[in-house]
């Protein structure tokens, strides 16, 4: 297996940024127990994030060329706004599940709308950093 992880806007703040609604986990930390749960099975893992809906583009449309098989994101705020990045895995094809950290549905209604929840294996959130090593495991096994 070959898994690339993408995190979205403001998912850098991890650990210090809002704490009560996302955690006091670092996105260092997040990465490292994946690629380590990755590891233990014999899959290759990278992760990505970026502050730039193009810079999520590209890395989208060059994991196609890479053998990338299946894909976690957690595109943040860009979950709510950005076509261009449900555009980009539509086009690649490749599997993905969307990861977010928070209960998206019991906050505010902007946040109830995801432009990529009908394109995805499966959605998970509100269950904090579990919810990405749910969706690695996933993809370890499929
Ligand atoms: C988020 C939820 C989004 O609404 C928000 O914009 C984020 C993080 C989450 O992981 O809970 O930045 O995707």
């Amino acid at each position: 297996h070959r898994i690339l992880v993408l995190h979205g806007p403001n998912l850098n703040l991890l650990g210090t940024r809002e704490p009560g609604i996302y955690g006091a986990t670092t996105l260092a930390d997040i990465d490292a127990r994946l690629l380590a749960l990755a590891q233990q099975h014999g899959a290759s893992l990278a992760s990505f994030q970026s502050n730039h809906e193009g810079a999520l583009v590209d890395r989208i449309q060059a994991a196609a060329g890479e053998g990338v098989d299946f894909i976690v994101i957690n595109p943040a705020a860009y979950t709510h706004t950005s076509v261009a990045v449900r555009d980009a895995l539509a086009a690649v094809a490749v599997p993905f599940i969307e990861v977010h950290l928070s209960n998206v549905h019991k906050r505010e209604a902007f946040r109830h709308r995801s432009y990529f929840s009908d394109l995805a294996v499966g959605v998970i959130a509100g269950l904090g950093v579990d919810g990405y090593e749910a969706a690695v495991r996933y993809a370890l096994s499929h």
